[in-house]
């Protein structure tokens, strides 16, 4: 059924029917759909478009039909109306006849559709906080389990410095606390009423609009009628935020990708977010983390996709719009899941605390510290590093780490060396003394660990 039966005389074309149709997606703004139509009628009363008996029979079918579409979702794809907007105003009509033709007085399915997709993006973005702050603890909890596990800290993919597990983790959070802050932003932003912009300058009727956006529970409305319509900036900001997050959850699922190979060896994740070959027995492949990491890859591709539907695109409406749902719903609900398998992952984790501090001693991390022992004793900090490259180079040779080099060879290089540079450079020695702010310390990351405790209400 279209909504536009008198202009035209001809049927129109099937294959054009179904190109066109967007029901088989938009279905998923059914309730949002409902709840503004319900706040629209009640605009409508207020003007006198509506009797109030007329609005209560709208509003109490609108309700029937949520109910009905709740039992079974999936019942509104057996019709082939052409988008949710039909579908509901054309149940609307079969339960309540004529008086259900009234509800589309002064609206436009342009105004409606914005108005649906800021809803449901709302209502999104609020279960994503949650998600966000139940992965922010789960990282907490794991942080504390593994406060004194010293794993060697990269950068070039090269063994740097010491750091502790607990301290990886706490870097996450920080990643997740402002992926959580954008997406407070994003609903700032976005909590802004379209409804009662029409097609594009507005509605013909007195509508209080701003009365009407405080019953939806929007913060106010929105102040240009042709922007409103146009205006998909909202999905934009959505897709950017959600592309900011994957990457830090494929970073977090590289990192661990890298922890769990054969080479490494540092952690051991649980069989249950694991699989394994067909072919080869031995094998327990991280496949959570490498979809986290390869699922990233449409979402970025989501993001492109709204960018270059809207660059260009003419005020106001234009059917081009119609291609931001598809992206939208698919990223968020691969960002939510995703959320819940980082958690799951990290619940499950096991880590080998021997062969991450052997690691750690074995990739010369605390080579730094020899040089501030240095300076210490008065050399400047570039020569400092220059003479503790050739000790290194040396222990490369011999074959030891730093720690288990002879004092004679130590000397060799610097005669500033005494019999003490041994308590320096355990790599407990290195961690502890980086305990200014944001440093690996083991008193900093305790400090942060309760802080954040307090913060996520965790007791
Ligand atoms: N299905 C359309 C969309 O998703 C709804 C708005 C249609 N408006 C119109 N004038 N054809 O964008």
């Amino acid at each position: 059924m279209s909504l536009w039966g008198g202009r035209f005389i001809n049927e129109s074309n099937k294959l054009f029917e179904e190109f066109n149709a967007s029901l088989s997606f938009d279905y998923n703004l059914v309730k949002e759909d409902i709840f503004a139509s319900i706040a629209w009628s009640k605009a409508l009363l207020e003007i006198g478009v509506l009797t109030n008996i007329e609005q209560k029979k709208i509003e109490s079918a609108l309700i029937s039909l949520k109910k009905e579409v709740n039992i079974n979702p999936k019942k509104i794809l057996k019709s082939n109306c052409e988008d949710i907007h039909s579908w509901i105003e054309k149940n609307l009509i079969k339960k309540i006849g004529d008086i259900g033709k009234k509800l589309h007085t002064g609206r436009s399915r342009n105004d409606q559709i914005t108005t649906d997709l800021k809803l449901w993006c709302r209502s999104n973005i609020k279960i994503l906080l949650k998600n966000i702050l139940n992965l922010q603890k789960q990282f907490v909890l794991t942080a504390e389990m593994n406060i004194d596990v010293i794993i060697p800290g990269y950068t070039h993919l090269q063994r740097a410095q010491p750091i502790t597990f607990a301290y990886w983790c706490l870097a996450y959070i920080e990643m997740l606390k402002r992926d959580f802050s954008r997406l407070e932003d994003t609903l700032k932003r976005l909590n802004i009423s379209p409804l009662g912009s029409g097609a594009l300058s507005g509605t013909g009727w007195n509508i209080d609009r701003e009365k009407l956006a405080l019953s939806m529970g929007f913060t106010t409305s929105t102040e240009n009628a042709l922007d409103s319509v146009s205006d998909r900036d909202y999905v934009i900001e959505l897709l950017s935020s959600a592309s900011i997050s994957m990457m830090h959850l494929s970073r977090f699922s590289e990192d661990l990708i890298f922890f769990n190979s054969s080479e490494a060896n540092f952690i051991e994740l649980s069989d249950a977010i694991t699989s394994g070959s067909s072919l080869m027995p031995q094998k327990k492949n991280p496949d959570a983390l490498e979809l986290i990491r390869g699922k990233c890859g449409r979402v970025y591709g989501s993001l492109f996709s709204i960018l270059v539907v809207l660059k260009g695109l003419p005020l106001s409406y234009n059917k081009d719009m119609q291609e931001d749902k598809e992206n939208l719903f698919n990223t968020i609900y691969t960002w939510n899941y995703s959320l819940l398998i980082s958690s799951l992952v990290l619940k499950n984790i096991k880590l080998n605390r021997q062969i991450c501090y052997d690691a750690a001693e074995k990739g010369y991390s605390n080579a730094t510290e020899v040089a501030d022992y240095l300076v210490r004793k008065g050399i400047s900090f570039r020569e400092a590093h220059n003479i503790v490259g050739k000790i290194v180079l040396h222990a490369i040779d011999i074959k030891k780490s730093l720690s288990h080099l002879d004092l004679s060879i130590f000397k060799k290089y610097s005669n500033y060396i005494e019999n003490d540079i041994y308590d320096h450079i355990t790599l407990s020695a290195c961690i502890k003394k980086h305990l200014s702010k944001g440093g690996v310390s083991f008193n900093q990351v305790k400090k942060k660990i309760i802080k954040e405790k307090i913060r996520l209400n965790i007791s």
